[in-house]
């Protein structure tokens, strides 16, 4: 089956239905999502997203500290035009119906780490919801948009990989489309496109204790590094410091704005620890608060610390966190009278597919938005709050950058029709599929032992033999069996666990979210990025993979 529209989108978080949203008004858009179209890191935001809003606040505050924040990574033009442009987009999603919290007549702000003024927007502690609910509303009312629910990419369709001529990853190479399972039926669809969007998130799940919903298994970014794109940054995977420690709870995020409406960390025998790191105590940046907590426990051999918020009336508790506060309830935690078990877990990919302030990667009508991409906002340690902004002002950036090239006289207005067709060659139904579920929690446990919150070469280059033992089995797996979601699921998280290793092996100090026992200080040599780019997929005459482009 064939599907052709002028615009692909592939995600449906905050910075895929934005783009899809305006880039109805140029031509037709396809908006696939791996699962339910609301099931994206953005449904699960509860913090919210950093917009300036108030006289008190300015653009330069905003954009000083999300260099603060950064670490000396942060491209600063990028920073000054997404903290200026975003509250005039956000007064857009406001105008759409989204409604954030307000006190009176003003909207509330809260404060989280690294922030020097309260500037977080907010619906209660669930505005990824409300955002989400406000987006698909207004994506229904659009009959050029459809939307295609449990279908899932299995990798894109380039210029490079059909025309011998052209190199991937080159300036020549363009996209096309992309091949996407349709989960359900296990056919895989031909979606060919002018323009294409990746917008499907982060890859927590390549950790074992994860704040992020199921879906984040870095597939946009494996699936980019396969067509050639440049991959920066990897390294810089954010902890959050404060998931709710209990076995069933999923590291349930607890919001940093709960510190920053004054909750306190605490050990176990009821000592703050805080001002002992950072002089912004509880309210430290993040990379600084989830070491300082790794460190106590290792130091103390406890299993958590707990967050104190137990000074603060109940009632304002219930109204400002219903969400927190009911969660921590069904697992047996009343936060209103007694502190809460917490630890830190793999919450954001600060790194990602490399754009350029427009939101283009290196491959020609292939744009990138939200946490899949590396725009240089975030640097080497991303202020909270800055990303769901992130999403927001980058795609809108992508819509007007992506129309211009629609229009524009170079441009040629059809799609190629002789793009073959997936062909799953000799592959049949697996009957050993409990190998993808070892394997998945094997890469998993890998990646939280050796390349966590504290790293060294050691630990690293172990993890990089075992993760390259699980790709080649991996591959020899996924060219044998008919693919499912699953065998995909695990092929784009191994990779993107390698992609991971291989970046922070490259990086020899220890900068924000990067620290290493072998280079435990920052070193001005490597202030820069590392890039990523497989030249193993730019020989020529590669073996084809089940279509007639090689993997
Ligand atoms: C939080 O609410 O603590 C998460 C916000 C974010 O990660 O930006």
């Amino acid at each position: 089956m064939i599907v052709e529209k002028d615009f692909l989108v592939i995600g449906s978080g905050i910075a895929g239905l934005t783009f899809a949203l305006k880039a109805s008004q140029f031509g037709s858009v396809a908006i696939v999502s791996k699962d339910e179209l609301d099931e994206s890191a953005t449904l699960y935001a509860q913090g919210g997203i950093a917009s300036v809003m108030t006289d008190d606040d300015s653009f330069e505050l905003h954009a000083n500290d999300t260099i603060e924040s950064g670490r000396g990574l942060c491209r600063e033009d990028v920073v000054r035009i997404i903290c200026r442009e975003g509250p005039s987009y956000v007064r857009e999603l406001i105008d759409l119906g989204v409604k954030f919290t307000r006190r009176g007549e003003d909207y509330h702000l809260s404060r989280e780490g690294g922030h020097s003024r309260d500037r977080i927007l907010h619906a209660n502690d669930l505005t990824g919801r409300e955002i989400e609910r406000a987006m698909l509303e207004a994506i229904d009312r659009k009959p050029n948009i459809t939307v295609f629910p449990h279908h899932m990419l299995v990798d894109f369709i380039t210029l490079g990989r059909l025309d011998s001529k052209v190199e991937p990853g080159t300036s020549k190479d363009e996209a096309l489309g992309a091949y996407i399972l349709d989960v359900n039926t296990k056919h895989v669809k031909t979606f060919l496109s002018k323009v294409t969007l990746l917008a499907s998130g982060g890859a927590g799940k390549v950790y074992l204790y994860t704040s992020n919903p199921d879906t984040a298994t870095g597939d946009g970014i494996a699936a980019a590094y396969r067509a050639g794109t440049k991959i920066a940054n990897m390294e810089f995977i954010q902890f959050h410091p404060t998931c709710l420690y209990h076995p069933e709870a999923k590291s349930f995020l607890i919001s940093e704005t709960i510190r920053g409406e004054g909750g306190i960390l605490r050990l176990k025998n009821g000592h703050t620890f805080m001002e002992n790191y950072h002089p912004l105590g509880c309210l430290a940046p993040r990379d600084v608060v989830a070491r300082a907590i790794d460190h106590e426990m290792k130091k103390s051999g406890d299993d958590c610390v707990y967050l104190d918020i137990t000074h603060i009336e109940g009632y304002r508790i219930r109204e400002r966190f219903p969400n927190i506060y009911q969660t921590c309830l069904q697992f047996g935690f009343d936060m209103v009278k007694k502190p809460i078990p917490v630890v830190p877990a793999a919450h954001y990919t600060c790194g990602g597919v490399l754009v350029d302030l427009n939101g283009q990667t290196n491959i020609r009508h292939l744009f990138a938005s939200g946490e899949v991409c590396y725009s240089g906002l975030h640097g080497a340690n991303r202020l909270a709050s800055n990303s769901l902004l992130e999403g927001l002002v980058l795609s809108n950036r992508a819509v007007s950058k992506a129309s211009l090239l629609l229009r524009s006289e170079s441009f040629s207005n059809t799609i190629p029709h002789n793009i073959p067709s997936w062909d799953c060659g000799s592959a049949v139904d697996s009957d050993e599929s409990v190998v993808v579920s070892h394997n998945w929690d094997e890469i998993r446990r890998i990646m939280w032992n050796y390349v966590g919150i504290v790293r060294s070469d050691k630990r690293l280059r172990r993890a990089e033999r075992r993760i390259q033992l699980l790709l080649d089995e991996i591959k020899e797996y996924y060219w044998k069996f008919t693919i499912t979601k699953n065998t995909l699921e695990l092929r784009n998280i191994a990779l993107t666990a390698h992609i991971i290793i291989m970046s922070a092996l490259q990086r020899k100090e220890s900068r924000g979210l990067h620290f290493t026992l072998d280079y435990p200080k920052i070193d001005s040599n490597w202030k820069k990025d590392t890039v990523l780019q497989d030249n193993s997929y730019r020989l020529a005459n590669q073996t084809p993979l089940r279509t007639t482009y090689h993997e």
